[in-house]
């Protein structure tokens, strides 16, 4: 039989290799230093990322979820937003971006993206502002910058809140500023897929609103500021000083592994010319790092025929996502209104290995196999 190689969507043991002995020492430092939270090694971290995100605060949490949630709630511990006020969202984001709306008894108000970049579709955003429409919660969704000129007029003529939902698309900028630094706030993810990624769960927020930034700590808290002195109804949510230290370790590579990516998909673009599927529109900027590549996803309306195919030869894909959110169980009594552009992209996604350590050998082989399928 003959052996085809096997390329994993994503190896995160080898990548992980990449930054060893580094990472191991510093696991060591952190295991025999008796501090494991609340330590010097996160308070580092936090300074590190707000100096890399180009903000004044950063506050690390546990995860990329909890960051979203404590921006809202913090909002409406400030009197900012109140229950049942709308907030406006790409339909096709991940479940969590809509969880953390609806935890805080706010309104998700999904909106159509633009399949050729699979971020929000500013026209179909306008369309949906009416009174209750307090703020936006713009995904830079698959790595892609989603900010734009239009989008800050519109926030500003409407008087709404930016927050960014930055999961996946750290290191991406827009006209020299970085996603995460665009709004009024925004939420990062560093589980260990993404492109900062740690060897677990963390989280941070980033913003330059002093208030914002001191209550979402309180938040984070369980709901006080000083120990054992509760102003709020909290959570409790921190990033270890194990995550901190990783994610130390991992940042000043970041731009690099980045610059690979791009690297990597500006040859997918130029070099997968199959008539049965579709790939996404190559970004305005393409030299600068407006797009960060977290995914590399087209669109295939053969969907299982294709991943039957690359996997027969040894590749590995993923769907993002195969439910969108307004179409999970636990919003089946809810009517967010027809999302037709939504759904025909959740049924023809599909996301094909893209991250730094891929080979040149590697990459050509999964453009051949894909270039080489019939449709069959
Ligand atoms: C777009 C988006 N938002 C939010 C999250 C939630 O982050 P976390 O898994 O760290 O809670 C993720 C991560 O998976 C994500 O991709």
């Amino acid at each position: 039989m003959k052996e085809y190689p096997a390329i994993k969507f994503l190896d995160l043991k080898a990548i992980n290799q990449g930054f060893e002995p580094e990472l191991t020492r510093m696991l060591l430092k952190i295991s025999q230093s008796g501090q494991f939270v609340n330590g010097e090694i996160s308070e580092k971290f936090e300074k590190n990322f707000a100096n890399y995100i180009g903000t004044e605060h950063c506050i690390s949490l546990g995860n990329g979820t909890n960051a979203l949630e404590l921006i809202l709630k913090a909002y409406m511990v400030m009197g900012i937003l109140g229950k049942k006020d709308e907030i406006l969202v790409p339909a096709n984001t991940f479940f969590a971006t809509f969880l953390a709306i609806s935890n805080q008894g706010l309104v998700p108000v999904p909106v159509e993206p633009d399949p050729s970049t699979f971020n929000i579709c500013v026209s179909s955003l306008e369309q949906k502002i009416n009174k209750k429409t307090r703020g936006l919660l713009l995904v830079h969704l698959f790595g892609r910058n989603a900010y734009s000129d239009k989008i800050k007029h519109l926030v500003e003529k409407h008087g709404l809140k930016l927050i960014e939902d930055n999961a996946q698309a750290v290191g991406s900028i827009y006209n020299e500023t970085r996603t995460g630094a665009l709004g009024h706030a925004a939420a990062h993810s560093f589980y260990p897929t993404k492109n900062l990624g740690a060897l677990g769960d963390a989280g941070a927020v980033t913003t330059n609103d002093l208030e914002l930034a001191t209550t979402v700590r309180a938040l984070g808290n369980y709901g006080g500021k000083e120990k054992y002195v509760f102003e709020c109804l909290g959570t409790h949510s921190k990033m270890d000083e194990i995550q901190a230290g990783v994610l130390n370790v991992k940042l000043p590579y970041l731009d690099e592994s980045n610059r690979l990516r791009n690297e990597i998909a500006r040859t997918y673009l130029t070099e997968i010319d199959s008539i049965y599927l579709t790939l996404p529109k190559t970004p305005e900027q393409n030299q600068s790092l407006s797009h960060t590549w977290h995914l590399f996803t087209i669109l295939v309306s053969r969907r299982e025929n294709l991943i039957r195919h690359l996997s027969k030869m040894g590749i590995e894909t993923t769907i993002h996502y195969p439910i969108p959110p307004h179409l999970q169980p636990v919003y089946s009594h809810t009517n967010f209104g027809p999302l037709p552009i939504t759904e025909k992209i959740h049924n023809e996604t599909l996301s094909i290995p893209l991250n730094p350590i891929l080979t040149k050998a590697e990459i050509k082989y999964i453009i051949d196999t894909i270039n080489n399928w019939n449709g069959k």
